[in-house]
Order: structure tokens, then sequence, then C-alpha cells
């Protein structure tokens, strides 16, 4: 479905993705781990067009999209819930939820979709007329990523979720992901949180400093002393 190949990222002069190549096939839940700083926001950013490539290419469903604007990128189907949630606070949560289906024009269908939002984040739909800015940090949460699945995506960009939220919430947040993922959305998730993340992914890749440096069925990193050592806390 995706597949990056060799891309070199910059913020002007600095570097922030060095040769990076990674894929992910339909109905996958893959994850991406790595510390502070590594590189993982923009190699989200890098596939949802707010970053351009310098050098490589970025293939999705056998297209070249690392020239394209974002707004094309999501018209493709690819939707990015961004690090720290961005929700518009002096908007309601239906209006945020209304704003994730701008590109699309059936009616009928943003209907549907809004109704599925609801079935699985019930808690917006109590809170459907409060104000985004007075949703609890989780609430927000679950906002934003209903707010990209306004979008229909076939491919959704995960960028740590669970961060800075009570572990009862995680694991509802994380449940959640699998049953997107279950009913058919493809998901790149980024976490610091290696041990939830490959407790629900089938593949992992870890980034240190911009480039991949481990790769592989999340089985198999989980069970491996690196990860152990430098993710899961030595467990
Ligand atoms: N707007 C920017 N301008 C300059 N440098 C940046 C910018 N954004 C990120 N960087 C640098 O690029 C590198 C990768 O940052 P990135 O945000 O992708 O890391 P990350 O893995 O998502 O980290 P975190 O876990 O803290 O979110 C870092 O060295 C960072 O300082
Ligand atoms: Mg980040």
């Amino acid at each position: 479905m995706l597949k990056i190949q060799d891309i070199n990222v910059y913020y002007g002069n600095i570097q922030a993705l060095k040769g990076v190549s990674m894929e992910i096939n339909q109905g996958e839940i893959v994850t991406l781990i790595g510390a502070n700083g590594a590189g993982k926001s923009t190699l989200l950013k890098t596939i949802s067009g707010l970053l351009k490539p310098k050098q490589g290419e970025v293939l999705y469903e056998g297209q070249s999209i690392g020239g394209k604007a974002a707004q094309a990128i999501v018209k493709l189907g690819i939707s990015h819930v961004p690090e720290g949630r961005r929700v518009f606070a002096n908007m309601s949560v239906e209006e945020n939820l209304q704003l994730g289906a701008f590109l699309r024009k059936d009616k009928e269908g943003i209907k549907q979709e809004m109704k599925k939002v609801y079935e699985l984040f019930p808690r917006l739909l109590e809170r459907q007329k409060q104000l985004s800015g007075t949703l609890s940090g989780g609430e927000q949460q679950m906002l934003a990523m209903g707010r990209a699945l306004m979008a229909k995506p076939k491919l959704l960009l995960l960028d740590e979720p669970s961060m800075g939220l009570a572990p009862l919430l995680v694991k509802q947040i994380f449940n959640i992901i699998e049953e997107i993922n279950k009913a058919g959305t493809t998901v790149l998730l980024v976490e610091q949180n290696a041990n939830m993340a490959l407790s629900i992914a089938n593949r992992a890749y870890v980034v240190e400093t911009g480039r991949i440096v481990l790769s592989g069925n999340a089985s198999e990193l989980t069970a491996s002393d690196e990860i152990k050592n430098a993710y899961l806390g030595g467990h």
C-alpha cells in the first residue's frame, strides 16, 4: 500500500531523515518506535505531505505522492492524527468532526461516517455540543481520531495517541485502534509506549537519529534483547 524508498528530509540545513525506507501492506498495523527526536513525527509528516522529501520516493498504491499537497493526499485516502491532538478548541465536538469530512461531497456518506464515529467513541456522542477545548485529554485524543476517520481513510497515521493519558485510557485507545484496523483501515502507529504498540502491531520499525535501525515482526522484536533493553525497560 505504501512504499517509502530511501528518503532524505531536512528542516533547513538539519537532516531529520537519512535514507529511510519502509513499507506498509494493506490491512496491517505497523508501528514506528524510537526515542525523542528520532524522526518519527517527521516521517508521518512526510507521508501526509506536510513535509517534502529532498531525495527519495513515497509511493502510495503505486503512485508517487512525495510532491503532492497535503489536501490531495487526504483525498487519496491518508489521514494524519498529529502529535498533541490539535482540536479546534472553540468549536464543538460535532463541528470538529464535520471538519474532518471537508473534502467529501457525499452528504449521506458523511452522515454514516458520523454515526460510525459516535459508535466507536460513545463519549463523543455524549459531548456532541460541548466546546472541544473543555474536553479532557483522552476525549480530545478520541476527537482527533474521530475527525481523521471522518475522511474515511484507507491509511490512518497516528502520532503518539497515548501520550499523557492515564493507563486505563491508554488501554481503551489501543483497543479502539485495533477495532479501527479490524474494520478495514490500515494503521501506521507512532508510539513511545513500545510495549503496547508492539502488542497490537503486525510489524515494527525502530528509528534512531533519522535512520531505521531495526525492523521485523512485532513478536520477533518484542522478544529481542536489543529492543527489551532499549525500549521495553529491560523486561
Ligand atoms: N520544525 C523543525 N525545525 C527544525 N528542526 C526540527 C523541526 N521539527 C523537528 N526537528 C528536528 O528533527 C528531528 C526529528 O524530530 P521529530 O519531531 O520527527 O522527532 P520524534 O521522533 O517525533 O520525537 P518525539 O518523540 O519527541 O515526538 C529532531 O532532531 C528535531 O529537533
Ligand atoms: Mg514526535
